[in-house]
């Protein structure tokens, strides 16, 4: 659907129907039809009056969620009519809701349904007298941030038999392409090469060739460096620890890392972000069979460490492992190093399936990562790492163990193993993003669809436009 910025007054302009979000009927001009239609100012709340062409849409609050929420409702209800253009009036609310509201809530993904529906030219008109330079600015970032958030969306929720760790460097490949970034790609004979054996044995019972992204946005004016990880498991069964059948669907989604990296990647040149950018993925499929890396192995990663494997399906630490030396090595003077991974399913018993568990050794930068993140209109927490956790991942027999030796504290463990990854220098600009809760959701949320949510991306965007 087009989302389109009108300045003039909402009255003179031309449109077949007409969104009202109403969050006080007492106040509004319209009390008395939609008290007479029973209408109540409530999250999700939608009336659809056609003979007089307007929507009514409930909006319990003015934030950008309720507004978010109410605006997608009502494009949702918009899809569903024969009408080609609806407007709403800015008036006081806020923009970026309403656009990101409108554009990530009309997503959808119908890639595998035989019968397509017939796209409709659409259009919201969004009416304001006067188009400031800074409603302009905000209205082309949010579409700008939308885009990268439903391309991240698509990336995620297409099927491994469409995207394994060839398809991914592909995309990435599209994307350099279409923003004039850099792009290298290595295969597993750079991975044996430079002794990453961590990632190379995750994938080595997969018919598909694991894959090391790299791609850089270096514009002129940089002033800061940005490292951005993403776990690729472009499928995850579990490897020999195998996945319950259960718990195994879903698994397309454990790519949601590398795909909100691919996603940021595809926004950064378009927002002109004076900051150098490297986004890295571990593309990796996670199989069984008789090649298959074992309970019971001991790995050498990139920078020496031994890892003790007790549970194959502990697998995106592994990968990371040795994606977080790659950069460290490559890229000098880092200012922050992010990675984004749906690492554990403890993380999801623990803060819910909607919140993006944050750790690192920074409490200050991991504050400022939880405030942007909800600024961006997304959940997250911090996760606090401590000593005794830490002693649960020890070896007997390595350096290190894939997996705690406590059942409790899995987000916080799995987090914990990655810091053994990050190198002094940068101990204190490290921040893991564990997204495995909302990164896909098997139920439609607010104005997210079911599937790929996209988690990640309007956080990190947020945060990298703060910089300084
Ligand atoms: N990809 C999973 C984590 C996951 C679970 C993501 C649910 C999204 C939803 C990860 O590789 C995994 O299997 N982790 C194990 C770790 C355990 C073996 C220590 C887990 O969480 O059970
Ligand atoms: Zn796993
Ligand atoms: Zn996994």
């Amino acid at each position: 659907m087009k989302v389109s910025l009108i300045e003039n007054d909402f009255k003179n302009v031309e449109s077949e129907l007409e969104i009202f979000i109403v969050d006080d009927i007492e106040n509004s001009s319209d009390k008395d039809i939609l008290e007479s239609i029973g209408f109540e100012e409530k999250d999700e709340s939608i009336a659809l009056l056609p003979e007089i062409g307007r929507i009514y849409v409930g909006c319990e609050d003015e934030n950008y969620e309720s507004i978010a929420i109410a605006i997608s409702t009502a494009i949702r209800k918009f899809k569903t009519t024969k009408f080609e253009t609806a407007k709403i009036e800015l008036k006081d609310m806020n923009l970026k809701a309403l656009v990101e509201g409108a554009l990530l809530g009309e997503y959808e993904f119908t890639q595998y349904k035989s019968e397509k529906k017939k796209s409709k030219k659409q259009e919201l008109l969004i009416c304001v007298p006067k188009i400031t330079p800074e409603i302009k600015k905000s209205f082309e970032e949010s579409k700008i941030i939308s885009k990268a958030v439903n391309k991240t969306r698509d990336i995620v929720n297409t099927t491994p038999a469409d995207c394994y760790p060839k398809i991914m460097a592909q995309t990435a490949k599209k994307i350099a392409k279409d923003n004039d970034l850099e792009c290298e790609v290595f295969g597993e004979k750079y991975l044996a090469e430079n002794g990453m054996n961590a990632m190379l044995s995750v994938g080595r019972a997969s018919v598909h060739e694991s894959k090391l992204i790299h791609l850089s946005y270096k514009p002129e004016n940089a002033k800061k460096k940005v490292v951005l990880v993403g776990k690729g498991l472009t499928y995850d069964s579990g490897g020999l620890s195998l996945k319950p059948a259960d718990y195994m669907v879903t698994m397309k989604s454990d790519k949601s890392g590398a795909s909100a990296v691919l996603g940021i990647m595809s926004a950064v040149s378009k927002l002109n972000l004076p900051i150098e950018i490297h986004g890295i993925i571990g593309a990796v499929e996670n199989m069984i069979g008789g090649d298959a890396y074992k309970p019971d192995d001991v790995l050498v990663a990139r920078n020496g460490k031994t890892i003790e494997v007790r549970n194959t399906d502990a697998e995106g630490r592994l990968v990371l492992a040795d994606c977080l030396c790659y950069a460290q090595d490559e890229i000098e003077d880092i200012d922050y190093i992010f990675d984004f991974a749906t690492l554990t399913g403890a993380c999801v018993v623990g803060v819910g399936e909607y919140t993006i568990g944050i750790m690192g050794n920074n409490t200050v930068l991991k504050r400022e990562v939880v405030a942007n993140t909800l600024e961006a209109g997304e959940y997250a927490t911090t996760l606090p790492f401590n000593r005794f956790l830490r002693k649960t991942i020890k070896s007997e027999i390595a350096d290190i163990c894939n997996v705690a030796n406590t059942r409790y504290g899995g987000a916080i463990t799995a987090g914990l193993f990655l810091d053994n990854f990050i190198n002094e220098e940068n101990k204190d600009k490290w921040v893991h993003f564990d997204i495995a809760g909302p990164a896909y959701v098997e139920k439609a949320w607010g104005y997210n669809p079911h599937g790929a949510s996209g988690a990640g991306v309007r956080a990190t965007l947020q945060f990298l436009k703060t910089i300084e």
